[in-house]
């Protein structure tokens, strides 16, 4: 699904990412584990085109990277839902237009904005917020859910574009460990049960030996470790995250 040889990856002029040597197959679950500032971030938004190429091969749902037209690249994004730390749902909005949202690419715009719905369409919102388990907020705006329940709805929203790739970026740093065990076991069913790929920026290496398959541990740009969480040594996990305390503070 995604292949990177020796591909560097940045910013305008500044590399970030450097020689990454990664395979992703359909259907794992891979949790991307650094310090602050590593580019695991950048390292996830390349997988929709985000981020410039400067050098090596990459490939995603077999679309070259290194030059993809900008139509190309639409039928990608459609292909791949994101799921932030910040939600970005509508709040004004309910929990079922946000999920429905996710949709509007096969819902025509005159009918989106009266609002009026397929009994097809509304059977698969239904579903999507079983999987989440949101259905009894459904109607709810979504300013009114707690940080959890609205994660759940961005991840309801994201699955409504059948996509075959999950990105999360730190889908549970805003959370309290019972939410965000409750997001993890969402997407972990997800995974199992759809096959969706889904690829999490974790803060949280608990977390993430828990319920991923793979861990790609990243610091300074440059892949330090690659397999599974059984793997992980102490040893790596001091040189994946080698340098944190000597960040500069914040502004
Ligand atoms: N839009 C941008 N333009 C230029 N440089 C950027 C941009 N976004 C990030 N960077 C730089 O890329 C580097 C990696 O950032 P990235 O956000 O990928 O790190 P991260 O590992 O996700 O960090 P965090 O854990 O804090 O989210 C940093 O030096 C950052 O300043
Ligand atoms: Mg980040």
């Amino acid at each position: 699904m995604i292949k990177m040889k020796n591909l560097t990856l940045g910013y305008k002029k500044e590399k970030i990412l450097n020689k990454l040597n990664l395979k992703i197959k359909k259907g794992e679950f891979i949790g991307i584990i650094g310090p602050s500032g590593a580019g695991k971030s950048t390292l996830l938004m390349s997988v929709v085109g985000g981020i410039k190429v400067f050098d090596g091969h990459f490939e995603v749902l077999d679309y070259n990277m290194e030059n993809i037209k900008k139509k190309e690249l639409i039928k990608l994004r459609k292909q791949v839902g994101i799921i932030f730390q910040g939600y970005n749902l509508v709040d004004r909005l309910s929990v079922l237009d946000n999920v429905i949202s996710g949709m509007l690419k096969d819902i025509p715009m005159a009918r989106a904005i009266i609002k009026y719905y397929k009994e097809k369409e509304l059977k698969k919102v239904q579903k999507l917020m079983e999987i989440v388990d949101i259905q009894k907020h459904s109607l709810k705006r979504c300013d009114e859910l707690s940080g959890g329940q609205r994660q759940r709805v961005a991840i309801a929203r994201a699955l409504a574009s059948d996509p075959k790739i999950i990105l999360a970026d730190e889908p549970i740093s805003a959370l309290d460990q019972k939410s965000a065990e409750k997001v993890m076991k969402i997407l972990e069913k997800i995974n199992e049960d759809l096959k969706v790929t889904i690829i999490a920026n974790l803060h949280h290496l608990e977390i993430a030996n828990q319920y991923c398959h793979r861990i790609i541990g990243v610091n300074k740009g440059i892949i330090i470790f690659d397999g599974k969480p059984s793997e992980l040594t102490n040893e790596i996990i001091e040189k994946i995250y080698e340098g944190e305390a000597s960040e500069e503070p914040e502004e």
